[in-house]
């Protein structure tokens, strides 16, 4: 279990990250393959409004920040790409300045690679050398567009997706998280980041405690894929019938009770914290609010339903079942956006996160957008 001691180290890493980070921000580049981008030429214009907006969970809050802020001078760390060389050599560049830079800033925004399509980017995020890892178990609306990269999400376009790190509610998750601007949004459609060190710091110590000592039990309801094709059980594990399903999960550790309906209800306790791969430092690194039926209760496939909350596609409480207080949710959400930056993509645009460091969120757009993702061990 995690003791508060650790949670006081943490913080103490905290501050000196953002001390480095900010020393750092302007150094001369390792390789003379970037240059800095000036923050001034990644504002968000017009200005985003967050407070209110419809669909976005928690929006509605008192609390819930006015406007997301822009990029800052150390977060995200953006880099213009300024030599000419191939994909490959790029995607080996890449790996070379995240190797420098991705533990102190926790993002990276590439600009001005010369990447076309799926295929340029999935050659680039090969070329890093860097693990790809699939989605199985995975709970986002996605499809798979080639065999490493994927869609971002394949939610309505009015749909805002809550802060969350990737995979955070599974045993299994991916350590880097790439995203990449085939086709930039037309209107809205704003990725957003945020550091879980900046979200952590808003938090109540008595929830934290709370949620350290009881764990959190994560519950999914994924229907029969002959019945619907969102998150069923199929395509959440990559699979045709039962027996491999419960192979998947057997792999995963969970408990699983099959509905009359063939539909499938499946849960498991996990850590609220969890070490980070690099430092070992504990990071808060879970999906209490993002995998509660709350999200759903704000989605505009699910608005007004009315269902028992666990009957949405996913759930969480307390490991004893206990429902998390309102106000505990009310903080995360407000905190992470309160601490969030956010993205105006340009296209080819390569956006590396690491994931555990950094939670992403997406806004609702109108028109064409198209945001490929790709993940790594
Ligand atoms: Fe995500």
């Amino acid at each position: 279990m995690l003791s508060m001691r650790k949670v006081s180290r943490f913080s103490r890493w905290i501050v000196q990250v953002r001390l480095s980070s900010t020393m750092l921000a302007f150094n001369e580049r390792k390789t003379s393959a970037f240059s800095v981008v000036d923050p001034s030429r990644i504002q968000l214009k017009p200005a985003v409004r967050l407070k209110g907006r419809r669909f976005l969970p928690g929006a509605d809050s008192i609390t819930f920040p006015e406007y997301l802020d822009s990029p800052r001078d150390d977060f995200p760390l953006a880099l213009e790409a300024v030599g000419t060389y191939s994909i490959e050599d790029w995607g080996r560049l890449c790996k070379e300045e995240a190797d420098t830079s991705l533990l102190t800033y926790g993002a990276i925004l590439f600009r001005g690679l010369p990447l076309e399509s799926a295929d340029d980017f999935q050659l680039l995020f090969s070329s890093t050398g860097y693990r790809p890892m699939n989605y199985i178990g995975g709970s986002a609306h996605r499809n798979n567009v080639m065999s490493q990269v994927y869609s971002a999400s394949d939610e309505p376009p009015e749909c805002c997706i809550d802060l969350h790190n990737e995979m955070s509610y599974s045993r299994v998750y991916n350590k880097r998280f790439f995203f990449f601007c085939l086709l930039p949004p037309e209107k809205g459609g704003v990725s957003v980041i945020c550091k879980n060190a900046d979200l952590f710091a808003q938090l109540d110590q008595k929830y934290i405690e709370k949620i350290v000592r009881k764990k959190i039990r994560y519950i999914r309801h994924c229907p029969d894929g002959a019945t619907s094709d969102y998150l069923s059980w199929q395509k959440v594990f990559h699979v045709s019938t039962k027996k491999e399903a419960e192979e998947e999960m057997t792999r995963l550790g969970v408990e699983w009770e099959w509905q009359k309906n063939n539909d499938l209800t499946y849960w498991y306790l996990l850590d609220a914290m969890q070490p980070h791969f690099i430092t070992g430092e504990e990071i808060w690194f879970n999906q209490a609010h993002a995998m509660h039926a709350s999200f759903f209760k704000a989605h505009p496939s699910f608005y007004q339903k009315n269902i028992p909350d666990n009957q949405y596609p996913f759930h969480s409480t307390y490991g004893d079942g206990e429902e998390f207080e309102p106000d505990f949710l009310r903080q995360i959400r407000d905190a992470g956006w309160r601490s969030a930056v956010g993205i105006p993509w340009a296209k080819g645009d390569v956006l590396l996160l690491d994931n555990m460091l950094v939670q992403h969120a997406r806004l609702d757009f109108e028109g064409q957008r198209k945001i490929l993702v790709a993940l790594s061990n």
